[in-house]
Parts: C-alpha cells; sequence; structure tokens
C-alpha cells in the first residue's frame, strides 16, 4: 500500500510529499513535533499532545497552523487513508518558507504542517520489554531548553547512534553537575531500595513526556510513591529497578547502565506492573 502525508493542506503520496528548501524546519531547525501513539486504532493521551504542541509553538512564537479539532480531524484522516491501527503519528510544524534570514519572517509566511503516520508492531515492544534493554549515559550537550519539543535534534540523534553502536537501547543525558536529565527519546526512571519511584522534576532541562505525566497519576492511583527529583549515575546504578517511557517505548524497563546490571539484572516487576497497566489508565480517543 503506498503510505500518505499531510503537506500544508493537501494529502499526498509520501513519496511525492515535499517542503521548499527555503523551509525554517530545513534551513534552521525551526520548528516543533509531536510523536502520539496509535493503539488499537484509538490516540493515546491525545490532548496532552496537543496541548504540548500548542506550548512549544508558543515559547518559539510559531502561528498554530490550525485549531485544535481540524488538526484532530488531519490526524485521524491520516490514520483512516494509511490504514494504520496501531503506531504512531508524526506532526511537525515549522515557521515556514521563506529566504533564508535568521530573523523571523513576516505575517504573511505562513507555517508548515506536515502529519504523516507509520504502523509499528506492538508485540515488538512487548518482546523487548520481556527481556529489558541496555542503556549507555554521555553528556547532555543540549541547549537549555529542552522543555520545548523542538525538531532541533542533533545532539539527540548524535546521543541516540553511540547507543546504537554499543548495542544499547538509549542514551541517558548527564547534567553538568552529574544528575540524569532524560534520554535522548525518553524520559528516564528509577526505583530506589526502599521501592520510591523517582524521576528528574520538571525544569527547562528536560521535556514534559506525556507518558511521564499519565505514569505520574498511574502511580499515584496505586498508592505507590512518586519522587520527582534529580538523580546520578550512582543512585542510578544502585537502584532497585530502571526504565525508560515514551510515547513509542511506553514504560521499557531497563537492566543494564554503562554496562552495570540494575538491581538482577532483569526487568523489574513494577515496571513490568506499570507497563501492563498503562493502556487501560491512558485516554483514548478513536
Ligand atoms: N520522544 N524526552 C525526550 C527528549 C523525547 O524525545 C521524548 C519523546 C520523551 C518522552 O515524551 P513522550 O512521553 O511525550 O513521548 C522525553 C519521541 C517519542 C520522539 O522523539 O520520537
Amino acid at each position: 500500500m503506498s503510505k500518505v502525508a499531510y503537506v500544508n493542506g493537501r494529502y499526498v503520496p509520501h513519496r511525492r510529499a515535499m517542503v521548499a528548501i527555503d523551509d525554517r524546519g530545513y534551513q534552521f531547525a525551526d520548528g516543533v513535533y509531536e510523536v502520539c501513539e496509535v493503539f488499537r486504532g484509538a490516540l493515546i493521551d491525545e490532548r496532552r499532545h496537543f496541548e504540548r504542541l500548542s506550548y512549544s509553538l508558543s515559547e518559539l512564537r510559531i502561528t498554530p497552523p490550525l485549531r485544535e479539532g481540524a488538526l484532530a480531524i488531519v490526524g485521524r484522516e491520516i490514520l483512516a487513508r494509511n490504514k494504520i491501527d496501531n503506531g504512531y503519528i508524526y506532526v511537525q510544524v515549522t515557521r515556514g518558507a521563506a529566504p533564508r534570514d535568521h530573523i523571523f519572517p513576516g505575517p504573511s509566511v505562513r507555517p508548515s504542517l506536515v502529519v504523516t503516520a507509520r504502523h509499528v508492531d506492538p508485540a515488538k515492544g512487548e518482546q523487548l520489554a520481556k527481556k529489558g534493554v541496555s542503556v549507555i549515559t554521555m553528556p547532555d550537550i543540549r541547549w537549555k531548553r529542552a522543555d520545548i519539543k523542538s525538531i532541533s535534534l542533533l545532539p539527540n540523534v548524535l546521543a541516540r547512534e553511540r547507543a546504537r553502536q554499543s548495542g544499547a537501547y538509549e542514551a541517558w543525558l548527564i547534567d553538568d553537575a552529574g544528575m540524569v536529565t532524560e534520554g535522548a527519546a525518553s524520559n528516564a526512571w528509577i526505583i530506589t531500595e526502599s521501592g520510591a519511584i523517582v524521576t528528574r522534576g520538571l525544569d527547562h532541562a528536560i521535556l514534559r513526556g506525556i507518558t511521564r505525566t499519565t505514569l505520574i497519576e498511574i502511580i499515584k492511583a496505586q498508592g505507590l510513591t512518586i519522587e520527582e527529583r534529580k538523580f546520578g549515575l550512582d543512585e542510578a546504578q544502585r537502584a532497585r529497578e530502571a526504565f525508560v517511557t515514551g510515547a513509542t517505548a511506553l514504560i521499557m524497563p531497563v537492566v543494564r547502565i554503562d554496562g552495570k546490571p540494575i538491581g538482577q539484572g532483569k526487568p523489574g516487576p513494577t515496571a513490568l506492573k506499570l507497563r501492563a497497566l498503562f493502556h487501560d489508565f491512558a485516554a483514548r480517543t478513536a
């Protein structure tokens, strides 16, 4: 089946979908994006993804390309045209196409909007979660506004490529004070010996992960202890369990950090339990 993409008001065959070479996303990485999971035909936590998109756009002073309702319709249409039940939707908005100049273009330049979708077999993630994954650590060399879901991802790209080369699934990024910020494409979590579930508190150094937000609600509903605070590599390597969260990873148990086994070196029971609870708890919109 040939894939269909939405580009600035039109549904076009994916392989012929294009934006202008002077699009500011291409020139300056001047844009933002969202990745929303699709599970059994439903969008997971769609509202929260749209809210974060609005936040990223407003922080960069990019005009929203469509009203939220219209964007939701485009998303549904892309899923239907590509016959996708499981996978994710990708939404990218840039400041638009204009002759190259760092300064913002005038108001007549409309933002560019691209929406695509991709099939992912959920069974693959489940298999991986049963085995658990490894992470490596690297210095966090990103800019100081990681809370904005910007398409400027070069440090994340380099970190994930390094992880892949070392046979790891993810790279955890370490700030100048030696604390873990987050994964290159996920949020980072540990569970201490006393059973507290720890993830860094929200600041400009991390993305407000939607999976993170929903998981905190699940943790509270389960009567478990959540601590939103910083943790370092030492504490992580002594943890009873570790895991990462993200729209495509969901809750993925981490069994090694920089080669050192975490807990028993197998996926921890709490991470697996939270993973199993996730889709029942998260908001689903068909
Ligand atoms: N990444 N931190 C970073 C740096 C991320 O890129 C992501 C998601 C997350 C988790 O956010 P959420 O739970 O809302 O997916 C945290 C997406 C999946 C990506 O870039 O493909």
